[in-house]
């Protein structure tokens, strides 16, 4: 049996698609490649294509015993899809409904999906819980909840089942160096941080520092991909067990400022790391951390990396020895 890795070739796919070979799964991998990078597939097998293609799609599940999807595939700016809203509602949202019509013409019931801290919106309390309100500030956001609503209604009709990872901050590489993260435009903060000390940018901009927060800049929860990656792969385990449908959270339940990460950076590399303060950026909510307790319990998944140090090194290792990405 294999498991169906859409947008494998991405940042976060790649490293999954990674972790999945290590256990032994055999692996298909379905990218456009408009964002991933043929590179960064360490394995399995890569068909060249686009979700929303029937035809295409009928292919690979018919040349493949695929038992389970994890679908990554879609845009992810938050500002591009304030600026180009129409973009995310058909990569997103209507490739995830063609993704879910062409699993259901060939009788596949297990779906793990890549969901985000962007479907809460502005968080009523800290940390956030999966039973929260979610009221997207962004179209990407909704987009990815509306996939998720897609999914609960595919499970009603028939007997669909899915685990939807909703992610905090993805930061790091993996341990081998051989992937990491390389996103073109680049708009994250710990791959910019690390432009600045590979002396490619001349400062990082601080997006505000007026925030109700102790320094007055944004506190995010960082969450290491190699630990992002385990989660699918329990998600898969525990549908291929029968399980319910269910949401978890992603996070490390710590929050670490803007200027927390600079600093820290700052001791990984030994680089000074000019940071000049800016405006706010739009839609920005001043504190995002997660509470996986549910995670936890109910998939056993404990994330292994959780020093921000550490994966601020990783990604450190990872954009010295690549430090114009896979385009090298
Ligand atoms: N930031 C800066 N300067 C920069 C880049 C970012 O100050 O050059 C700040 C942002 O304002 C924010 C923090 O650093 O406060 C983290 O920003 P990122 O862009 O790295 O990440 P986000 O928290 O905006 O986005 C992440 C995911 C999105 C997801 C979102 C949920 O990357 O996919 O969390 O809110 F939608």
């Amino acid at each position: 049996m294999a498991v169906l890795v859409t947008g494998g070739a991405g940042y976060i796919g790649s490293h999954t698609v990674a972790e999945l070979l290590a256990k032994g799964e055999e692996v298909v991998i379905v990218d456009n490649l408009q964002q991933g990078h043929r590179e960064a597939v360490l394995g399995g097998k890569l068909y060249v294509g686009d979700i929303r293609d029937d035809a295409f799609m009928d292919t690979v599940f018919q040349e493949n015993e695929i038992d389970a999807v994890i679908h990554f595939a879609a845009n992810s700016l938050v500002g591009e899809s304030m600026t180009n809203p129409g973009k995310y509602y058909d990569n997103n949202v209507y490739g995830t409904l063609r993704l879910l019509e062409t699993m259901n013409r060939h009788g596949v019931k297990r779906i793990v999906f890549s969901s985000t801290a962007a479907t809460y919106g502005e968080p009523e309390s800290i940390p956030i819980v999966e039973t929260d309100r979610t009221l997207p500030t962004n179209a990407y956001g909704e987009t990815k909840l509306a996939m998720e609503s897609m999914m609960k209604w595919f499970d009603r009709a028939y007997g669909m089942k899915y685990v939807s990872l909703r992610y905090f901050n993805a930061a790091g590489a993996h341990a081998s160096g051989q992937i990491g993260e390389d996103h073109d435009p680049e708009t994250h903060l710990i791959p910019i941080i690390l432009q600045v000390a590979l002396g490619k940018r001349p400062h990082i901009s601080v997006f505000g520092d007026d925030y109700s927060t102790p320094d007055g800049t944004c506190i995010r929860d960082y969450i290491h991909v190699s630990d992002l990656a385990d989660a699918h792969i329990l998600a898969v385990e525990k549908l291929r067990s029968g399980s319910e449908s269910g949401i978890y959270n992603l996070g490390n339940g710590q929050g670490f400022s803007v200027k927390e990460v600079i600093e820290l950076a700052r001791q990984v590399t030994g680089h000074s790391i000019p940071a000049v303060m800016e405006a706010r950026r739009a839609g920005d909510p001043a504190i995002l951390v997660a509470s996986s307790e549910r995670t936890k319990a109910e998939l056993g998944w404990q994330p292994q990396r959780n020093s921000l140090k550490s994966i601020i090194a990783s990604a450190w290792s990872w954009h010295q020895s690549r430090p114009n990405g896979y385009d090298e």
